[in-house]
């Protein structure tokens, strides 16, 4: 792939360089999936810091077709309100103006009909409070899709229905978190009807997945039809394959940012702790990097 995506590579950069000139400063920042690990801080420290964008919530199992509120430790949604303390601190980040998103994850099994009754269910349990205040005690502005395993039948039927909830007046995000490899098994059929705003895609967990500018431009000119940013996906756990050490990864990853729909950094695993203290920047990247610090 890396050969045959050379040419188109080297045919890209100069109007990179004219996008760069005239791009708006739409994307920028960095996002962050909480509710999975051990190490998360707390919500509310999380969200209170300038350079976050996005907190996506992980996550609402899907178990075949019954979606399952699953946060590990963070709260225990079988007791009654357990979950709701998460409330104060979603509208909190929603306070700062970060769009908080809640992520689908588990072995979805889903008919059509099924699909249109899971998002139902979500509308009225984490985006609208029509129906008195849900699990969360709070709404979300979306939802992100995070499938690994399970079935890839009628996700597209999922993004679409929940598409639909959505309004002028009330908008509904949507996300996709696809592994890097074109097509994604479970969510290309989703993806293909073009209803994300976001697609932030996993460059880590394989070594085939490993972050180099031929995978980002495929990605960018398979959604290039589609009105989404993309986002690069990354792990902060130094034991997962792809991992970055902050020194490189401005330099590695800066021409990201100078794409048009760039949408933003999404960290999956772990902290985002890295800084422009140290000084490896070229000086060219500085800039556009800065966008991904909370010291500029
Ligand atoms: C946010 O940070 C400010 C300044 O550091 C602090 O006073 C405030 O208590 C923090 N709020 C939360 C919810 O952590
Ligand atoms: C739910 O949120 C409301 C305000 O939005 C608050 O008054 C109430 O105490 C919260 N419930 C729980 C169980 O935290
Ligand atoms: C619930 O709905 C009311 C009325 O639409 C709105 O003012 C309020 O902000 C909503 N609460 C949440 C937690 O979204
Ligand atoms: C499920 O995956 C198979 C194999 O890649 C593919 O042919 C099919 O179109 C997919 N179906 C959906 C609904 O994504
Ligand atoms: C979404 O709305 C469109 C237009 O009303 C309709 O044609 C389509 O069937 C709906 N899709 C789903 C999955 O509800
Ligand atoms: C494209 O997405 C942006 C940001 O979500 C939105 O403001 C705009 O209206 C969308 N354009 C179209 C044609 O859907
Ligand atoms: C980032 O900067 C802070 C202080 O500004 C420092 O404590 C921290 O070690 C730096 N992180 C890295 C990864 O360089």
């Amino acid at each position: 792939m890396a050969a045959s995506l050379r040419p188109l590579f080297l045919a890209i950069i100069p109007l990179l360089m004219i996008s760069s000139l005239i791009r708006s400063s739409e994307g920028e920042g960095v996002g962050f999936y909480w509710g999975q690990s051990l190490h998360d801080e707390n919500l509310a420290e999380m969200c209170n810091n300038s350079m976050y964008r996005y907190a996506v919530l992980a996550s609402l199992y899907l178990e075949g077709n019954r979606p399952v509120l699953n946060m590990d430790d963070k709260c225990n949604p079988s007791y009654p309100a357990g979950c709701a303390y998460l409330g104060h601190m979603i509208d909190f980040c929603k306070a700062q103006g970060i769009k908080v998103l809640l992520s689908l994850g588990g072995r979805p099994d889903l008919s059509s009909d099924d699909a249109h009754n899971v998002a139902e269910y979500i509308w009225n349990n984490f985006l609208s409070n029509n129906s008195g205040p849900g699990p969360l005690n709070a709404t979300v502005d979306g939802i992100d899709f995070r499938i690994q395993s399970g079935s890839n039948q009628s996700l597209d039927v999922l993004a679409q229905a929940l598409r639909n909830y959505s309004t002028p007046e009330r908008k509904v995000y949507l996300s996709a978190a696809p592994l890097c490899q074109i097509p994604d098994y479970y969510l290309d059929d989703a993806i293909k009807t073009g209803v994300f705003d976001h697609v932030w895609v996993q460059f880590f967990g394989d070594p085939s997945c490993k972050f180099y500018p031929p995978i980002w431009i495929a990605w960018y000119c398979y959604l290039d039809k589609y009105n989404t940013t993309l986002s690069l996906g990354i792990t902060r756990n130094p034991d997962t394959d792809g991992f970055i050490p902050c020194d490189d990864l401005f330099t590695r990853t800066f021409f990201v940012v100078q794409f048009p729909k760039f949408g933003t950094l999404m960290v999956f695993e772990g902290k985002y702790e890295c800084n422009f203290s140290s000084g490896v920047l070229l000086a060219s990247g500085k800039k556009s990097m800065n966008k991904f610090s909370a010291i500029d």
